[in-house]
């Protein structure tokens, strides 16, 4: 994958987007990360998680073929909410799928654009294009932890999702539950400020998709990433079972995703 340009030249990108002089930390993080560098997540309790920035910046790595199972999922207009440098709408587009996606990232934005992948300066809380209408909602690497109140974004993504839309969330491990913490960026020789973040293990994925009046489908585990599927509390049953012959999985889910959440695992 060829991200383009150098950071300098994304730099005046980005804040051409923005609008702004100033980097945001995250910003920072994105460029140390197309420079090479290592990108750290800490939280205040001390401890200190190297995130998959080449990942993130569409380099594969051992955990990429969840990535794939992501986006299997969409079928229709997709929303990649916290698209970063845009490689899930990219793979999206080249598909055929439509898809766009939404950061409050200058650096991500201008990344992502550099590689044909649509997507706005945006926060998911504010006014987003086509609100009620995307068929597929893509909360990926982690960003159900956006705004550090997982219950209040999956209420925003039902409003963006229309009524037979699904939700596809990536959560954390069993054991996680939900948490939220204050973490920072960093990298070898700086630090960010510290900002409120959750995360949501897939024991705590159900009770939080209810009380977002949401409901999970599906919960499938790829290469040691968890991937959840979620549909409206009130339309979950009648939309699965007409998207089944969609997505093509046969009739014997119908009951299972009308009754229960399905668990699949791959290696
Ligand atoms: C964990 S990273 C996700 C990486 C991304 N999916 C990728 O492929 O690079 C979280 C992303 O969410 C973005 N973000 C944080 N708060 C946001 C908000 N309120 N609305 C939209 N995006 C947000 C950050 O700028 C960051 O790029």
């Amino acid at each position: 994958m060829t991200v383009g340009p150098v950071p300098g030249q994304l730099r005046a990108a980005a804040r051409g987007n923005a609008g702004v002089s100033a980097l945001s930390d995250v910003s920072v993080a994105y460029l140390s990360a197309l420079a090479g560098e290592p990108v750290w997540a800490r939280t205040q309790g001390g401890v200190r998680l190297r995130l998959p920035m080449r990942r993130w910046l569409g380099f594969p790595d051992a955990a990429h073929r969840a990535d794939e199972a992501l986006i299997r999922h969409c079928d229709g207009p997709s929303l990649d909410i916290g698209c970063g440098p845009g490689r899930l709408v990219a793979d999206l587009l080249g598909r055929g799928v439509p898809a766009l996606g939404i950061d409050t990232d200058a650096i991500a934005i201008a990344v992502s654009r550099r590689r044909g992948a649509p997507a706005l300066c945006r926060d998911v809380f504010d006014p987003v294009p086509g609100q009620g209408r995307w068929r597929c909602a893509l909360l990926a690497d982690g960003n159900i932890g956006i705004g550090a109140d997982p219950v209040r974004l999956l209420r925003r993504v039902r409003e963006l999702l229309a009524p037979d839309g699904v939700a596809i969330v990536e959560f954390a491990s069993a054991g996680v539950g939900l948490q939220s913490h204050r973490i920072r960026l960093e990298t070898g020789g700086w630090s960010g400020s510290w900002f409120a973040w959750a995360q949501v293990g897939v024991d705590a994925a159900g009770v939080v998709a209810e009380r977002a009046g949401l409901r999970m489908l599906e919960m499938e585990a790829v290469g040691g990433r968890h991937i959840g599927l979620l549909a409206h509390e009130i339309h979950c049953c009648a939309s699965s079972i007409a998207s089944l012959s969609i997505r093509g999985n046969g009739c014997s889910a119908s009951s299972r995703y009308a009754n229960s959440i399905n668990v699949r695992s791959s290696p």
